[in-house]
């Protein structure tokens, strides 16, 4: 180690953003994320699209990120980077970029589950220079830059295009899968919603800002039928194509007249099978450090329902500021910093995992 202070390189590629933070100790210095655009017009990620964007991206975001930082490569203690899960593609480019960063510097490698960085980035904490990062209006735990961490064991809510799970937390690298989704995400359930509506991907965000001014009881759909904590969203996915099929059999205009009262029964619904799983994970564990993590934690519905709930479950409940929801590489370089304390190194004959279990 070069001094008591252990500089973080993260990359993050395992979907369509191009991401790369420094981080100092748990301090993070910079994250700097190239989102991919091309998407919108297909209504989903194209993987041969967002592997050729990471290559063209990759270089500058990484030297955003150093020079926002403040910090020389020369300084990097180990690069930390998404091993899986996610686009076999996207994450080659993220893989072999961090292999090649880590020989030539001669400092250690660090391969990064997605998913436990996902949750690990309630841990990350900010900088002086790191502020504007956070929108500190929304970010109602955030004081003095001291980000408030739960306490171990917690259980984590990971909800995000590609996974749904129930996670209890035992240490920041010990986690034990209590339910996920048998069949499509929750981040899915919404985008495959919003392209129904036709509205453009990622659709979550979209459903979020028209349901703001709609009636969330008005509308109702199937509920899915799953045993002990898992998750089912394909079910109530299909209830929402035929219930808008069925409709505009009656009205052509129904979307258009209904938008927001359509987006706000459905995230209403969605919302609520979250935290159904969730409060029973709570009694059956006796665990009242309750956090949310991954892109659809940004929703305001869930984080919302989730503080009443907690108020009235009296729960500790952490929602991370919306920057570390989405996939960002703050949450990759802070996995990284603690596998770093435990010298947890891997070597170059590391490959991407599309499928990576927690
Ligand atoms: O964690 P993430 O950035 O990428 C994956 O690892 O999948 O999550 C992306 C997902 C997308 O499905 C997106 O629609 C959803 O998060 N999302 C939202 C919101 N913001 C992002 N869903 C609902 N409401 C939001 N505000
Ligand atoms: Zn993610």
């Amino acid at each position: 180690m070069k001094s008591d202070k252990v500089y973080i390189l993260g990359i993050e590629s395992s979907c369509d953003d191009t991401s790369c933070a420094i981080l100092q100790n748990e301090v993070l210095l910079s994250n700097i994320t190239a989102n991919q655009k091309i998407h919108e017009q297909y209504g989903g990620v194209i993987p041969e699209l967002a592997s050729r964007d990471h290559q063209k991206n990759i270089v500058p975001t990484v030297h955003a990120a150093l020079e926002k930082a403040g910090v020389n490569l020369s300084q990097i203690s180990a690069i930390a980077f998404t091993r899986g899960p996610g686009l076999m593609g996207s994450l080659l480019v993220g893989t072999s970029f961090a292999k090649s960063l880590s020989m030539g510097l001669g400092i250690p490698l660090i391969e990064v589950n997605h998913m436990q960085a996902h949750i690990l980035a309630h841990f990350i904490q900010l900088g002086v220079g790191s502020s504007e990062l956070v929108d500190k209006k929304l970010n109602t735990q955030s004081t003095n830059y001291e980000l408030r961490t739960p306490n171990f064991p917690f259980l984590c809510l990971t909800v995000s295009g590609g996974h749904t799970q129930i996670v209890k937390v035992k240490d920041h690298l010990t986690f034990e899968l209590l339910g996920e989704t048998q069949d499509d995400a929750v981040g899915e359930a919404f985008d495959k919603a919003a392209k129904i509506l036709g509205l453009p991907y990622p659709g979550g965000p979209l459903i979020d800002k028209y349901a703001q001014t709609g009636n969330p009881n008005k509308f109702s759909f199937s509920k899915s039928k799953v045993p002990n904590l898992d998750y089912s969203f394909s079910g109530i996915k299909t209830s929402f194509l035929y219930f808008i099929q069925n409709a505009i059999k009656e009205n052509q205009k129904f979307i258009e007249e209904n938008l927001n009262d359509i987006c706000a029964s459905y995230q209403n619904h969605l919302v609520k099978t979250l935290l159904h799983n969730l409060v029973e994970a709570s009694k059956i564990h006796n665990i009242n450090q309750i956090s949310i993590a991954g892109g659809v934690s940004a929703n305001s519905e869930l984080r919302k329902q989730l503080k009443e709930t907690g108020e009235k479950l009296k729960w500790d409940v952490f929602i991370p500021p919306f920057e570390f929801c989405t996939d960002n590489a703050a949450m990759i370089a802070i996995t990284g910093y603690y596998k770093f304390l435990k010298k947890d190194f891997c070597d170059l004959s590391a490959v991407p995992q599309a499928r990576y279990t927690l």
